[in-house]
């Protein structure tokens, strides 16, 4: 666990995330993302839409409301199913879930258990309470997961709504206005970001579990009888993905969900999972949804969500392969992929964050070298700003701005000094060999262009 505390340590010290709430002593598990993080989730986020929207013809985008009627979770299953078992200790009031303590134990996945039977392991297997050490457990309820406000003035039930516990049900919920106004045809998909809110019971491990967090869904919908082929090409595309933004490879593997352990709408279902400090974990789900949720809509809405094949006329209810990633746990995984602590030659220490240059939150920093090379230096740094996330620097020993550039994972930083006052050239130092080149100014752009 010592690389998230000092990852963790880095976010506070750099601008990276801060304690939410901070001055006021926190509230649990909240975080803000600040100047550098608030940057670095927006190149995700970015590369991630540019990958899977712009760049494709069969791609759409979408940004739905957070706020939706609460028929949507009826239909989706998530009122009735959307829970996890929780119990208390009667002796210290630790609250736990009762599947995930059972897992712990097991070294299992777990799931299709009724509570019963949860309880029942969790007396036979003898397991303690994790933070008093007795054996005093009250039954497993369920807890729902979903966030509950009021719209309007009246808190009345009747006006009770649900903060989305996901982005996707937005998408089936439009698949009518995007086949009436769009001219899709199968296969096609939409992806759509934003904020989603669980109520989670054990939210930790700084922000891989938030109660509000960000995802990155897309739901393609396809014939029935493709439904295989375009899963396991989402594979395939999502490992890309990972490999562009400098994931290493042996970070992560695929754990197919067993039968019992699949979601209520799911016939199959991947895990991307990534070895975390505190083991492996999930990072993303590529679930084969079947026409489960626009079926249930159907139901629900007595609304058409059909689609009518143009060549045949045949009309049908497509299938749906749906990539769910989280934003907030893909930008822990590349905060814990880009961290190393090196030993220099000269024995000192540097830490870097190697971010791949697409999503750097500064891709190019630029110092004079003294003081009184600031005007000629402000003028380079001026005319890189127009194309790259460029960074003024002119304050302490260069040695010590380099250093807080690497932690930062600023992939180049150009040092204008007294011999380019001459020779019109300035110093290009690379962030990971720590090699340094002398580069023309006026070549400087398209010298940086190949290689951010
Ligand atoms: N629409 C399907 C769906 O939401 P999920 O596996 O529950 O599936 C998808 O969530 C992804 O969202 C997860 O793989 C994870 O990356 C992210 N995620 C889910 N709950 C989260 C939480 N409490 N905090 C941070 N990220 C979360």
């Amino acid at each position: 666990m010592a690389l998230m505390e000092d990852v963790m340590s880095l976010c506070k010290r750099r601008g990276f995330v801060f304690p939410g709430s901070d001055i006021y002593g926190g509230l649990a598990n909240t975080w803000d993302y600040g100047p550098y993080g608030s940057q670095l989730k927006r190149n995700i986020l970015n590369f991630w839409w540019k990958t899977f929207i712009d760049d494709r013809d069969d791609m759409l985008g979408l940004d739905s409301a957070i706020l939706m009627n609460p028929r949507v979770w009826e239909a989706s299953g998530h009122v009735k199913n959307f829970a996890d078992p929780l119990m208390d200790c009667k002796n210290c009031q630790e609250r736990v879930r009762g599947d995930k303590i059972l897992e712990e134990k097991l070294q299992i996945t777990i799931a299709g258990l009724s509570n019963d039977e949860i309880f029942n392991k969790i007396m036979d297997e003898k397991i303690k309470c994790p933070k008093c050490g007795k054996l005093d457990w009250t039954q497993p309820r369920a807890f729902n997961l979903m966030f509950k406000t009021y719209q309007g003035v009246i808190e009345d039930t009747a006006e009770q709504i649900y903060l989305r516990p996901e982005t996707a049900q937005g998408i089936f919920v439009n698949f009518k206005n995007i086949i009436d106004s769009m001219r899709v045809r199968l296969p096609f998909g939409v992806g759509q970001y934003g904020k989603s809110f669980r109520n989670e019971i054990t939210p930790g491990n700084f922000i891989f579990r938030t109660r509000e967090f960000e995802q990155m869904e897309i739901e393609y919908f396809v014939r029935p009888e493709n439904a295989e082929q375009y899963f396991d090409a989402w594979v395939e595309d999502y490992k890309k993905f990972f490999a562009d933004l400098a994931i290493p490879a042996e970070k992560l593997r695929l754990r197919y969900h067993e039968k019992d352990e699949l979601s209520h709408y799911s016939t199959k279902t991947v895990d991307f999972e990534y070895e975390f400090p505190f083991g492996w974990g999930e990072l993303m789900g590529i679930a084969h949804r079947g026409s489960y949720d626009l079926d249930q809509h159907i139901k629900f809405s007595g609304e058409k969500l059909q689609y009518r094949d143009p060549m045949t006329n045949e009309v049908f209810v497509p299938h749906v392969v749906e990539p769910a990633l989280g934003l907030t746990r893909m930008f822990l995984i590349v905060l814990l992929s880009a961290y190393q602590l090196e030993k220099l030659e000269n024995g000192e220490e540097r830490t870097v964050m190697h971010f791949s240059p697409k999503i750097a939150p500064v891709q190019v920093a630029v110092f004079p070298l003294q003081k009184d090379l600031s005007a000629e230096a402000t003028a380079v740094y001026k005319d890189l700003k127009k194309a790259f996330r460029a960074e003024f620097d002119e304050s302490g020993a260069i040695g010590k701005r380099y250093r807080r550039q690497d932690e930062i994972g600023t992939p180049f930083c150009i040092t204008f000094d007294f011999d380019s006052r001459d020779d019109a050239s300035v110093t290009v130092r690379d962030r990971d060999s720590m090699k340094q080149e002398r580069v023309k100014i006026e070549d400087l752009k398209e010298y940086l262009a190949g290689k951010l």
